[in-house]
């Protein structure tokens, strides 16, 4: 091909004549600058090469990490992973071969991404994120995508949407609220981890997080403050009463002192809200994640003690006073600490005692092992009342485009969406985005301590930052953020 001959095809004289005049027009200061951004505008928006590999999750467990490429940039993401045991969600894809990480390593899931996803997608424009999505769900036929790996599939799907925003020019979370249909941004009340238990920690707790909502803050920035300030006080509360062993933290960052009685640690974290000057502005939730003390249809919740001769087991209507009267004893005697969300508070098959519970009508009831992100067994819920709250786990679900679905599922059902974290968790920050982006008003990231934590809390300070006056954050809207959707006007 002749130079004129290849000058001609891509039709070069015009295109840089076009961005040289539009630099002319605009009185760019740096003209250069100004005609190679311009150019890149131009480029064709397509995926053009994907790269996994495995690295290590907060507790030191590989997972799978995606970079994908496109004519805009690298984009890089990774998907968190919580407790094993997890009949009803999506399965994740581990090599099972005992002489690598004790089985876990994430091989086979890398190398599904390298070749069969990679030449799926390769070509594709990453602003379709609902047909890059489909593309990666109908490579594996299963129900549970065991052959793929949702380790794999989400990885994936997340590195599509952070190309899909860079394509489009705008922040992740507006991105993703356009891909949802939402109309406003808005910045969600952070769940703080204050005590860890449960699984999650070392101490004879058996409710596994014992969390505050600063929703009486006026912008986000404030109810981090506000939380971290609280997180300190109690740090020194449990000095004072349990020594420095006290304040080890669990995989969550929650401080874990060795308390076995959950209303010991709710009055841990009174005293903590009082002393940071925030009672009235900041309520108390759990996620008591009773599925892991269930045994029969009685809970142990001594299941961690070593000397199995003190268990104590509570039968579901047991379980269902104690949490009734954490509702109406710490709202009488302390009229402005409520106790305002309880998580999982029977196990993930006892829609019994959780609907009954629920019927009290005392505070958010949300369903987490209940529900594993699944779509029908949240209609189900949805329809028998079971539960009033969804814990969105991203993993669960596999891919963005599921995700959004079944938070839409939810809010259509009017209720309320908390967005979660892993205990598993990497410094990827895409939760974040997406609790603003689907509006939801709730987000669970841990505690305002250790690194993969609060790279979740970090990105929710510079999304409101980079809103400005835009910015709205939940606050008392926390359960019903869609009031202020009308309010907030969209970042364009
Ligand atoms: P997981 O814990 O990630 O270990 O499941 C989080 C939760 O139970 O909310
Ligand atoms: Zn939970």
């Amino acid at each position: 091909m002749s130079v004129q001959e290849y000058l001609d095809k891509h039709m070069l004289s015009r295109k840089i004549e076009d961005a040289v005049n539009a630099a002319v027009r605009s009185k760019a200061p740096d003209p250069v600058l100004y005609i190679s951004n311009h150019m890149r505008r131009a480029v064709s928006s397509a995926i053009t090469k994907i790269k996994a590999r495995q690295i290590l999750d907060s507790k030191g467990i590989p997972t799978v990490e995606v970079d994908m490429y496109t004519n805009k940039g690298m984009f890089r993401a990774a998907a968190p992973s919580g407790d094993l045991d997890k009949i009803y969600e999506r399965s994740e894809l581990r090599d099972g071969d005992k002489g690598k990480y004790l089985g876990n390593s994430v091989s086979k899931a890398v190398r599904n991404i390298n070749e069969k996803i990679a030449e799926a997608l390769i070509g594709m424009d990453p602003t379709l994120q609902s047909q890059i999505d489909h593309t990666i769900m109908d490579l594996d036929k299963t129900e549970s995508k065991a052959e793929l790996g949702v380790n794999a599939m989400l990885a994936v799907s997340m590195a599509a949407c952070k190309a899909g925003a860079a394509e489009k020019e705008v922040l992740l979370c507006k991105h993703i609220a356009d891909l949802s249909g939402q109309s406003g941004l808005i910045l969600p009340v952070p769940a703080i981890t204050v005590i860890s238990g449960g699984k999650h920690a070392g101490n004879n707790l058996a409710a596994q997080e014992i969390m505050i909502l600063p929703v009486g803050a006026n912008t986000f920035e404030e109810a981090m403050q506000m939380g971290s300030e609280t997180y300190y006080h109690l740090k020194a509360i449990i000095l004072e009463k349990y020594g420095s062993i006290g304040c080890n933290v669990g995989e969550d960052g929650g401080l874990a002192p060795n308390i076995t009685d959950f209303r010991e640690a709710l009055d841990l974290v009174k005293e903590a809200i009082n002393r940071a000057g925030c009672n009235g502005r900041i309520k108390m939730a759990m996620d008591v994640a009773a599925t892991n003390f269930c045994v029969g249809n009685k809970y142990d919740m001594d299941f961690k003690s070593p000397d199995k001769s003190g268990q104590v087991f509570k039968t579901g209507e047991e379980m269902a006073e104690m949490y009734a009267q954490l509702c109406t004893v710490i709202y009488f005697v302390c009229q402005t600490i409520q106790f305002v969300s309880i998580e999982d508070p029977f196990d993930r098959n006892d829609w019994l005692h959780t609907k009954a519970f629920t019927d009290l009508g005392l505070c958010q009831v949300v369903g987490d092992h209940l529900l594993s992100s699944d779509p029908k067994r949240l209609e189900r819920a949805i329809d028998e009342a079971s539960c009033n709250g969804l814990l969105l786990k991203i993993n669960q679900v596999g891919t963005v485009t599921d995700a959004i679905e079944v938070a839409k599922q939810a809010k259509d059902g009017n209720w309320g969406v908390v967005i979660s974290h892993r205990s598993g968790e990497t410094e990827d920050s895409f939760i974040a985005d997406l609790a603003v982006g689907l509006a939801t008003g709730q987000i669970k990231a841990g505690a305002p301590c250790r690194g993969e934590r609060v790279a979740k809390y970090n990105q929710l300070l510079r999304i409101e930052e980079e809103l400005g006056e835009q910015a709205v954050y939940a606050g008392e809207n926390w359960r019903s953020p869609e009031i202020l959707a009308f309010t907030s006007v969209l970042f364009c």
